[in-house]
């Protein structure tokens, strides 16, 4: 375990007890270092940085607050203190570019089989990254990858769970459309004992990924997808697409056909389910 900035360290807090994640943990790739921050601007920017400076697969930033939390699309993600996980993890997979977006697909597999281990509700994956719970957002993730032109060089893997974010602490303008584990629940939840299995599930979907192929875990993938034969909208960077999701391709590119029959590989956008 490595804490960064001694004065900030999780050893001057009983906050989060990294020890507690790390006990037990039964991980085969990712752990292999933890870096914990009391306050950070953006996990993601710290792993990038600890990444292009040589950190190997595994090692991870976590924050127990972030200032200026990112999300996908120039969005930002509420980080208050203490109460959510945010966490980047860096990995150097052996992929090319184009199939860097699988990464961000096994982790919500990963993320969505944590959190079904501590409701009882069944989380549903929205395309590509969100995980959402009754319709609302619970986890978000956000994947940045540096490539040359062969091979992905690094991935850093940002992951955002609310869990004991009380309703009545979240901002109005998202407060409508997100909830948190604790919500969920009735009841709080033991942050550690939840980092710690997901990061063994994530750990288990990505020796998948490595060793077998996201073809393995594709099946998985779908059975989250709540919105297979259901209309949407795409917002994409240069046009919007309007159709019935099919599911996604081997790439990880959502499939939506128009009303023409045309089928439209989406790689980047924001999905907007449509009334029936
Ligand atoms: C999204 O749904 O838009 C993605 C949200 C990703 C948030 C996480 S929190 C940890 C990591 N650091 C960041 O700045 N963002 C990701």
């Amino acid at each position: 375990m490595v804490a960064d900035d001694p004065d900030k360290s999780s050893a001057a807090s009983s906050l989060l007890n990294l020890a507690r994640i790390e006990s037990g943990l039964d991980a085969q790739r990712l752990g292999t270092k933890f870096h914990y921050l009391q306050q950070t601007d953006s996990t993601n920017k710290v792993a990038r940085r600890l990444a292009e400076n040589g950190a190997t697969e595994g090692e991870i930033v976590i924050a127990a607050q972030q200032s200026e939390g990112r999300g996908r699309l120039g969005r930002s993600w509420v980080s208050p203190a203490d109460v959510n996980l945010y966490c980047s993890i860096v990995l150097r997979p052996k992929l090319v570019p184009a199939h860097a977006a699988q990464i961000t697909l096994m982790a919500a597999v990963a993320l969505a089989d944590a959190i079904s281990a501590f409701i009882p509700l069944e989380p549903t994956i929205k395309w590509p990254n969100d995980i959402l719970v009754d319709g609302k957002k619970l986890a978000g993730i956000l994947t940045e990858s540096s490539c040359t032109s062969e091979r992905v060089e690094f991935v850093v893997l940002g992951i955002g769970v609310n869990l004991n974010f009380p309703l009545a602490e979240m901002p109005p303008e998202i407060r409508a459309r997100a909830s948190s584990l604790m919500e969920l629940r009735g009841a709080p939840v033991d942050r550690e004992a939840f980092i710690r299995r997901l990061i063994q599930d994530l750990d288990r979907c990505y020796g998948v990924l490595l060793e077998l192929g996201f073809a393995k875990l594709a099946p998985r993938w779908e059975s989250y997808f709540a919105l297979r034969n259901r209309p949407v909208r795409v917002e994409m960077i240069d046009q919007i697409v309007i159709g019935r999701a099919k599911g996604i391709d081997a790439q990880g590119a959502l499939l939506v056909e128009s009303g023409d029959g045309a089928v439209h590989a989406i790689i980047a956008g924001d999905v907007i389910p449509l009334a029936d």
